[in-house]
């Protein structure tokens, strides 16, 4: 009998189902609330409104694109920590009446160690001891990881994530939210030498970026009162030299988690792992000190249930399934 999951992704500002099959990605359907644009980053309560309103079309057009029936399914995964608690208990809720109605069982799966494995999906070279960094809107980390379901946190930041830094970096740029794959954008077209900004100094694998978010603060504060037409005159160079520091940042920390571990299979995931830079430095990088590198297509990069199915999948296969009184959880270690 093969193994059939249905995922379900809600901690945030995406609804998202998938359907896996034998470890396989059939479906993976992303609704993303554009509403939270307009107020400059996610208001919780509109973001579980609209997590009701789309998660029963999300989840039909998932079964219609991979062609599954819903009594063919094995079990249903879903996100159960960490995010946002009004919407995670959207999909929870959801995940679990669906299974009780098919009388199948749940699984629980950590969005984070989901962010990590999105790094297995459609990846045949993809081996164990695997080193991520893991850089969303509200995560940095640098995860060991052994196998699928066993990690480690190693490192991580100690104020603002770098998706944050992106985004609020961005708001200073007049730009609306999600700032990240806008600054991405205008970089393209910068000199990501053009300015400079501050860089944290921490000894160990952890980051930081409240420095930055304060020295480009005070620069763009200082430059227009000079000239008060001087983000939009800039605009490009002034996002390739954010984006820039950002990666240089990132990059610092992984190349000595590298060092640290001797781990040289290394990947990225979570939505900054989008970024074009981060993406080309990370294999610029691997190229020149022989790491095996691993990078998610950008469908997989984003919140997404096809990462969710991913580790479903493995908790499938070791019999680790949720009771109908687990609930979702805001915060979660792993
Ligand atoms: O993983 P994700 O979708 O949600 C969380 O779990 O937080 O990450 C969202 C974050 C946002 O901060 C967004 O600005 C950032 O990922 N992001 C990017 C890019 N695409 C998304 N940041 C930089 N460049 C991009 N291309
Ligand atoms: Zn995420």
């Amino acid at each position: 009998m093969p193994i059939i999951l249905l995922a379900i992704e809600s901690s945030c500002d995406e609804t998202s189902a998938a359907i896996i099959v034998d470890g396989s990605i059939k479906s993976n359907i992303i609704y993303t609330q554009k509403i939270h644009e307009q107020y400059g980053g996610v208001v919780p309560e509109s973001a579980s409104r609209l997590h009701i309103k789309h998660i029963i079309p999300v989840v039909e057009e998932a079964f219609k694109q991979s062609g599954v029936s819903k009594h063919n399914l094995s079990a249903v995964a879903y996100t159960q920590s960490p995010g946002l608690i009004g919407s995670l208990l959207v999909g929870a809720s959801f995940a679990k009446s669906f299974a009780q109605s098919l009388n199948i069982p749940v699984i629980a799966v950590n969005h984070m160690q989901a962010h990590v494995l999105s790094n297995m999906i459609d990846n045949s070279t993809f081996q164990f001891p695997f080193l991520c960094l893991t850089v969303s809107g509200g995560h940095t980390q640098i995860v060991v990881c052994k196998s699928p379901l066993v990690m480690e946190v190693i490192g991580e930041t100690i104020d603002d994530a770098a998706g944050e830094a992106f985004d609020k970096a961005a708001k200073m740029l007049q730009l609306p939210y999600p700032g990240g794959p806008l600054i991405d954008k205008y970089a393209k077209e910068g000199n990501p030498k053009a300015f400079a900004f501050a860089q944290p100094n921490i000894a160990d694998l952890n980051f930081s970026f409240s420095g930055l978010k304060t020295s480009i603060l005070y620069f763009l504060q200082k430059e227009v009162k000079v000239n008060p037409d001087f983000i939009s005159e800039n605009l490009a160079d002034l996002c390739a030299s954010i984006q820039h520091t950002i990666i240089q940042i990132l990059m610092k920390k992984l190349v000595k988690a590298v060092k640290q571990t001797g781990i040289r299979q290394v990947g990225i995931a979570g939505g900054v792992s989008a970024n074009s830079g981060l993406r080309q430095a990370l294999e610029d990088y691997g190229r020149k000190n022989h790491w095996v590198t691993h990078i998610p297509a950008f469908q997989y990069c984003t919140d997404n249930a096809g990462m969710i199915a991913m580790v479903g999948h493995y908790k499938y296969l070791q019999g680790e399934f949720a009771s109908l009184e687990e609930t979702a959880s805001a915060r979660a270690a792993f």
